[in-house]
């Protein structure tokens, strides 16, 4: 996985945000199994709480297009000073998705990326036991 490519594309997505009211723009670039890259960005609405984020935003493009698989996300938040981590609806949706061992990415800036993984992110994963597999 490309960590720094990945990164320049979840930038170039996050310039796609709809985020009029908390104009704090997030891009993000899945990597899927099959090698193929799928972005997604947080698309707000005036009922707040129907946003959805970069990250889930990814998820429902790829999934809707046959990819389950990924092997990591890579997240951009080119508006704050500090890499912003996934909030925790979007660790629980990825965590549908990613094995523990896949590698989740965050930053503000190329140069401030924190690398770590899913299982890190959501250790404690209290519906494991149901977990799709179909
Ligand atoms: N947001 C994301 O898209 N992903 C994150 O990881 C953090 C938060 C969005 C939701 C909302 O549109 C804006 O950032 C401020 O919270």
């Amino acid at each position: 996985m490309d960590i720094d490519a990945l990164f320049a594309i979840a930038l170039e997505a996050s310039k796609s945000s709809y985020s009029p009211y908390s104009k704090f723009r997030v891009g993000a670039a899945l990597q899927c199994a099959d090698g193929s890259v799928v972005t997604g960005t947080n698309i707000e609405n005036r009922s707040f709480g129907l946003t959805v984020c970069a990250e889930r935003s990814a998820v429902a493009t790829a999934v809707s297009s046959g990819r389950r698989e990924f092997v990591g996300i890579v997240v951009a938040t080119p508006d704050a000073e500090y890499p912003v981590s996934p909030c925790g609806a979007c660790r629980q949706v990825l965590s549908e998705f990613m094995a523990e061992g896949a590698v989740v990415v965050f930053g503000s800036s190329a140069k401030d990326l924190v690398v770590t993984t899913m299982g890190k992110l959501f250790p404690y994963d209290a519906l494991h036991e149901l977990k799709g597999n179909g």
